[in-house]
């Protein structure tokens, strides 16, 4: 379903980049959602640094979670943000119940913003292609900030 615009965009060149949003929407929902596993699970020494690392990272991803949401709005389609696309449409690891520790968590949680950052990259590249460069623009601000955030995180693993 989509709504027409006065956008300059050619409904096939929005249809294209909104298959690209919806894709890495549901990879940031799933993200967003294992920040706060971390968050809310993690234990040991480092407790407290990392609950509030993995909360500050829950809260960015959870920008660009409304930035690709209100992108695919923008763009005159239906941002589909049911947790039952999330499920089935993320193409994320499966955030493993049992860590404990901080280096568990830093482990699965950088595996999967590392996925997700991998993916974004690949999509700034076809939306480029498609014709859409603000999209592309939009994907390269998040992928930016995956890589500092990946930084954050991998950081606390490179001590060694
Ligand atoms: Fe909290």
């Amino acid at each position: 379903m989509s709504y027409t615009s006065r956008i300059d965009l050619s409904d096939h060149v929005r249809k294209e980049a909104c298959a690209l949003l919806q894709a890495r929407l549901s990879d940031a929902l799933d993200l967003e959602a294992q920040a706060k596993q971390a968050h809310w699970n993690v234990k040991g020494p480092h407790f407290l640094q990392l609950h509030e690392l993995f909360d500050r990272l829950h809260d960015e991803i959870e920008q660009f979670v409304d930035q690709l949401a209100e992108r695919i709005t923008a763009l005159g389609h239906v941002a589909d943000g049911r947790i039952a696309t999330t499920a089935a449409a993320t193409t994320l690891y499966g955030y493993p119940l049992e860590a404990t520790g901080g280096e568990a968590h830093l482990k699965a949680i950088s595996a999967s913003l590392g996925a997700f950052g991998k993916a974004v990259r690949e999509a700034i590249d076809r939306a480029g292609t498609t014709g859409d460069a603000d999209t592309a623009d939009l994907l390269t601000q998040i992928s930016r900030e995956c890589d500092k955030q990946l930084w954050f995180l991998e950081a606390h693993l490179q001590a060694h």
